[in-house]
């Protein structure tokens, strides 16, 4: 797809230099650094309100920033109005000319330019998005999920070098919603320019982004690979935004080599060095994250055959739900009251029931420091409030 005007403009890059909005006294948008590298799908991620709008209107040209730059590549475009830029937009109301049929519709940009012979482009479109059978048809007699591919391609005809999407799949159900993650994914790998995608839901982000920033309150909170985040949260609120984890309040017990130990409710911890986002300094605080599907599970009656070397903690499961690929537990314990672990489904212990006197165990590599003066409970249950 990509020419070689479009190459070799190296135009892709969004870089975004001491951003911000302020409205009155409210700051929508902290002064914010961000590069979004040619060619990725990159995703901002946050709960409503935190600004990612804000940044993708300021990015289009939408919305003015009270202070700071954005480049499209090397060229400073924060003075250029929208229809200047080589940025599209696609949003979560698709806005299609319900008068026009989908060939029309996806000819609309070309046609509005001048440009006489659409035909072979708008083919080329409709191919893309996989809707060169309904090319006839209204919008109204699409599905949503269709009807957003429509919007898709008629912003890709223009050749953006860049693809803003704000919630592009907010008004769709799950199960569509789920496919138009893969199929926008396989868009962009095909297309290959840079998209950004605004969306609140963390599943939504990792499976397609090739790199997130997490916003929280107007600012970037962390930024990297879905992985990264998941496996290497730096602040509770990004581990608990991306899925769930577990928290234990430890203190540095003492320090040898790469492990730092720990010592937590009558017990220790080990924690490697390297992944510890604060400093371990000897008898200060430091917070252990674990997530729950690192975790096993062995009722307290096998405590002899768990490993030498790994993290444990004594327990007593209070809650178990079974669901098909695994069962999820509350345990109470001395350094954590709601301890989550998933177990999957392979063999299932039958003793393992609320009541059940339970060793929690994993590998000490499995366990991530965060700073202590934070709270525990941040972002937590903000991703699930906006999907319900
Ligand atoms: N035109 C505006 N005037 C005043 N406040 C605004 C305006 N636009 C957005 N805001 C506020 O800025 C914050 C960020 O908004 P927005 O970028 O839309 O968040 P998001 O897209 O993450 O849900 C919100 O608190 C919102 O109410
Ligand atoms: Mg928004």
């Amino acid at each position: 797809m990509k020419t070689t005007e479009e190459t070799t403009a190296g135009g892709g890059d969004v870089r975004l230099t001491g951003i911000s909005k302020t409205y009155g006294d409210f700051t929508a948008v902290h002064p914010l650094d961000l590069t979004v590298p040619e060619g990725s799908f990159f995703a901002l991620l946050g709960a409503s309100g935190c600004g990612k709008t804000t940044t993708l209107r300021m990015i289009a040209g939408l919305e003015e920033p009270t202070a700071g730059t954005v480049h499209l590549g090397d060229q400073d475009v924060t003075a250029l109005p929208p229809y200047k830029r080589p940025v599209n937009t696609v949003f979560q109301s698709y806005a299609l000319f319900p008068h026009l049929d989908i060939y029309e519709n996806v000819a609309f940009g070309l046609r509005r330019r001048g440009i006489k012979s659409v035909k072979k482009q708008v083919e080329e479109m409709l191919e893309l998005v996989q809707l060169g059978e309904q090319a006839r048809k209204k919008p109204h007699q699409l599905s949503g999920g269709q009807q957003q591919r429509v919007a898709v391609a008629r912003a890709l005809i223009n050749h953006p070098k860049v693809l803003l999407l704000d919630e592009p799949l907010g008004a769709l159900d799950l199960k569509l919603r789920r496919q138009m993650q893969l199929e926008l994914k396989r868009i962009q790998t095909e297309v290959g320019i840079t998209f950004v995608h605004v969306t609140h839901d963390q599943e939504e982000a990792m499976t397609m982004a090739d790199c997130v920033a997490v916003m929280n309150a107007g600012r970037v909170e962390q930024l990297g690979t879905p992985a990264d985040l998941y496996e290497n949260p730096r602040t509770t609120f990004v581990a608990n935004f991306l899925g769930t984890s577990n928290f234990i309040g430890a203190e540095v017990d003492s320090t040898s080599g790469d492990d730092i130990v720990l010592k937590a409710g009558g017990g220790k911890l080990v924690l490697h060095r390297a992944r510890a986002s604060a400093p371990a300094t000897t008898g200060g605080k430091i917070l252990a994250g674990v997530r729950p599907e690192k975790i096993s599970l062995t009722h307290a009656d096998d405590a002899g055959g768990i490993p030498e070397g790994r993290n444990r903690i004594t327990g007593r499961i209070t809650e178990s739900s079974f669901i098909g690929v695994s069962t999820q537990f509350v345990v109470d314990s001395p350094v954590c009251p709601d301890f989550e672990v998933y177990v999957q489904n392979v063999d299932r212990d039958a003793r393992l029931v609320p009541g059940a006197e339970v060793v929690l165990h994993w590998n000490p590599a499995h366990t991530f420091g965060l700073d202590a003066a934070q709270d525990v409970d941040a972002g937590v249950g903000t991703a699930e409030e906006e999907v319900a």
